[in-house]
């Protein structure tokens, strides 16, 4: 089934708080966005790569999957707003023959091939599939007043990551009822939830880390040395 992965790399990296987007920043002398690309490129079952960017970086975008060979992702378009404005029009650019959405954050560089197998292969049965771990910590609800209400059952609790894979239709309709309905959302399949459908899990793992803060770059450094497919 022709699969296509969807990227969203243009985000400015407020919370670390560097001059160059995090997504630029080196990991062992490689941009970060060139690790993650390269897990999707090395992926037999992905036919194309979508990089949703600011403008002012598609040059250096441009120039980079150049050098580093990645010839699936032949498709740069420009970034949105928000988040969900990137995915949004990287996928209004997939190709005619797309059955399944891949979408990856471009600061998850440690996703393992046999967890983006997995993730095709349950929303080919289920529609969609997301990557996620179990909650380690206990969770609460706090209030305005600085007190916790109450205490979830951890064990129906899941931290939700990338990838999330979804039948090109799918993804379509949850997409188009979103701007519709003006609906704003962090992830992904929480647009598809509100179709009624419910998404697969994929057991991910802890390594598979969104670099977010300056000490989530410290721990990639760490990881980067370990990374083992
Ligand atoms: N992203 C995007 N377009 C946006 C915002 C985010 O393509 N308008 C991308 C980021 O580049 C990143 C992924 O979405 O690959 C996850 O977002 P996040 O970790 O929040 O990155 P940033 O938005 O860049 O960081 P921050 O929220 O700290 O500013
Ligand atoms: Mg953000």
């Amino acid at each position: 089934m022709f699969t296509s992965v969807i990227i969203p790399a243009a985000g400015a990296g407020e919370r670390m708080g560097t001059a160059v987007s995090k997504q630029f920043l080196l990991l062992q002398g490689k941009p970060i966005i060139i690790h993650t690309l390269e897990r999707f490129q090395m992926c037999g079952a992905v036919n194309e790569i979508i990089i949703a960017v600011q403008p002012t970086t598609r040059q250096q975008v441009e120039f980079l999957v150049g050098e580093f060979n990645l010839s699936k992702a032949a498709k740069i378009v420009e970034g949105g707003k928000r988040r969900q404005d990137s995915v949004s029009n990287a996928l209004s650019r997939i190709d005619p023959r797309t059955e399944i959405v891949i979408v990856h954050d471009a600061v998850r560089p440690f996703i393992q091939q046999k967890v983006i197998l997995e993730s095709i292969e349950k929303a080919k049965v289920h529609s969609a599939a997301v990557v996620a771990v179990r909650v380690k910590d206990t969770v609460k609800v706090g209030n305005d007043e600085g007190r916790f209400e109450r205490t979830l059952d951890r064990s129906v609790l899941w931290s939700a990551q990338t990838p999330q894979t979804f039948t090109r239709q799918l993804l379509l309709d949850a997409y188009e009822k979103a701007g519709r309905e003006h609906v704003e959302a962090t992830d992904d399949a929480s647009l598809i939830e509100r179709l009624g459908i419910r998404p697969a899990i994929v057991e991910g793992s802890f390594d598979n880390i969104k670099i977010t803060t300056p000490d989530d770059l410290d721990f990639a450094n760490v990881l980067v040395k370990r990374f083992k497919d």
